[in-house]
């Protein structure tokens, strides 16, 4: 029989003696045999309280992570991260806004949110996404689902039915509460409820947080049901005022490419000669078409034009009338520059009866569609996506794309599009990153969660 060598301690069987006495000098000695059975015992307890749920163990603290669906330029992943939340995955169909994200954050966007595969993807806690609303801004239009933009929040939701985060910060203009006879929103809310998620809403703008912009947005707060502590999030009141020389660049140090020349300037310089006539007190509403009332039109033309371009005429008639040979003078020197554009020749006056020195160059003035809009510079105009950059009349020069960025609460050394035009266009799309921040710290303080240290 092969004699065997046994160890006293923990009872393991070698073969040979060699192998006992290198096991024995082991750098970490065996367990006593009554050790082991006693760890064993003491698992199968822990094992058994887990499952009555007696303790409960923890999963150590991490950053909380998210992804940023429809991420333009990132105004959600600025708030998220600030608070020390990590992005896992960012998307966005547009090539440019991908190019400033990767940029600013070292994360390439995917490109197209209809071509990710849930399951392809790392878990996530939080989505967050502002969708596009394009699709949503016709009121009553039967487009809305039809069109294939309406659906991108189904895509939002094809994400969360596979990996039920936590929670959902998403965001869209005030009109989606309205489209479709209220159709869309009740999709919206129908499919949350579906999916358990309960849902809260928030209307703000950024001038209600101390910000010289309006901008009145909606954003959709979802909760899984599992964590709702059903009572509401309240949003804290700012009572912080608006200081709107903050949001200016200095003057000496703007690049000449902004301030104005050549037609618009001669446009508004004209227009400001003809303020300066009317008397203190006057009103200037509706919008003054000037041409409209000195191209020479028959009276059966008029009749044949169309109900709105009539009442217009009509109404802008008795201010003509009452300056009748200063207008005359006026749009002979003028005629040229008045008539160069469709709109050169449209004045939305915004800024109630005219003051004691009054200007066209003291306002903001926004060159649109309708006419030369002028509005009151207390705030700037709101930033929209189509490129009608606004015009601060004091310094007679367009706001800067950097402008842009403080107006949207993002960072002084945030990356901007080279091209000045994209970036406008991405600014006027971007969520404003103040109040995204208040919103999702109001949530997190709510559920008392910290998203650098969370524990699941
Ligand atoms: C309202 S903007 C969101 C802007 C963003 N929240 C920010 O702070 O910059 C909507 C974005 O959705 C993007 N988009 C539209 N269709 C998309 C798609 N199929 N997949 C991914 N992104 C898409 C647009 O390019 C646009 O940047």
């Amino acid at each position: 029989m092969v004699k065997q060598h046994i160890c006293d301690r923990c009872g393991q069987i070698f073969k040979q003696k060699g192998h006992l006495t290198n096991h024995l000098n082991r750098k970490t000695p065996c367990k006593p045999v009554e050790n082991s059975i006693v760890e064993e015992k003491v698992k199968e307890k822990i094992q058994e309280m887990i499952k009555n749920g007696e303790i409960e163990i923890k999963d150590k603290p991490r950053p909380m992570k998210f992804i940023d669906l429809f991420c333009g330029i990132g105004g959600f992943h600025q708030a998220l991260s600030s608070f020390g939340a990590e992005c896992n995955l960012a998307c966005d169909i547009d090539k440019k806004c991908r190019e400033v994200y990767e940029n600013n954050y070292k994360i390439k966007p995917h490109s197209d949110v209809r071509k990710i595969i849930p399951d392809n993807i790392d878990d996530m806690d939080i989505i967050c996404g502002g969708f596009p609303c394009q699709a949503f801004s016709n009121a009553g239009n039967k487009k809305t689902f039809s069109d294939d933009r309406g659906l991108l929040f189904d895509e939002i939701m094809k994400i969360a039915i596979n990996k039920k985060p936590k929670f959902m910060f998403l965001e869209n203009v005030k009109h989606i509460l309205k489209v479709g006879n209220g159709e869309v929103i009740k999709y919206i809310k129908e499919k949350l409820e579906k999916y358990e998620y309960i849902l809260q809403l928030f209307e703000m703008s950024p001038h209600n947080y101390g910000i010289p912009q309006q901008r009145e947005r909606i954003y959709f707060v979802c909760v899984r049901k599992d964590i709702y502590n059903g009572t509401k999030i309240q949003l804290p009141i700012s009572t912080k005022k608006v200081i709107f020389e903050n949001y200016l660049d200095k003057k000496e140090d703007i690049d000449k490419k902004y301030f104005i020349d050549g037609d618009i300037l001669k446009c508004l310089e004209a227009w400001d000669e003809m303020i300066k006539i009317f008397d203190v007190g006057e009103k200037i509403s509706p919008t003054i078409m000037i041409n409209e009332h000195y191209n020479n039109h028959s009276e059966e033309e008029f009749n044949n034009y169309a109900k709105w371009r009539k009442e217009y005429i009509t109404k802008n008639k008795p201010l003509i009338l009452k300056y009748k040979d200063k207008w005359d003078k006026w749009y002979k020197k003028h005629r040229e520059i008045l008539q160069k554009r469709e709109i050169y020749g449209k004045l939305e006056w915004q800024v109630g009866p005219i003051k004691p020195n009054d200007s066209i160059f003291n306002y903001f003035i926004q060159p649109r569609q309708s006419g030369i809009r002028v509005k009151k510079a207390q705030y700037f105009p709101t930033l929209v996506a189509i490129v009608q950059v606004p015009i601060y009349g004091k310094e007679k020069r367009y706001i800067t794309p950097r402008e842009c960025a403080r107006l949207q609460s993002f960072p002084e050394n945030f990356i901007m599009d080279e091209d000045d035009k994209k970036a406008y266009k991405q600014f006027g799309n971007a969520v404003n990153v103040d109040n995204v921040k208040t919103v999702i710290k109001a949530t997190l303080d709510h559920y008392k969660i910290n998203p650098k240290e969370y524990v699941n």
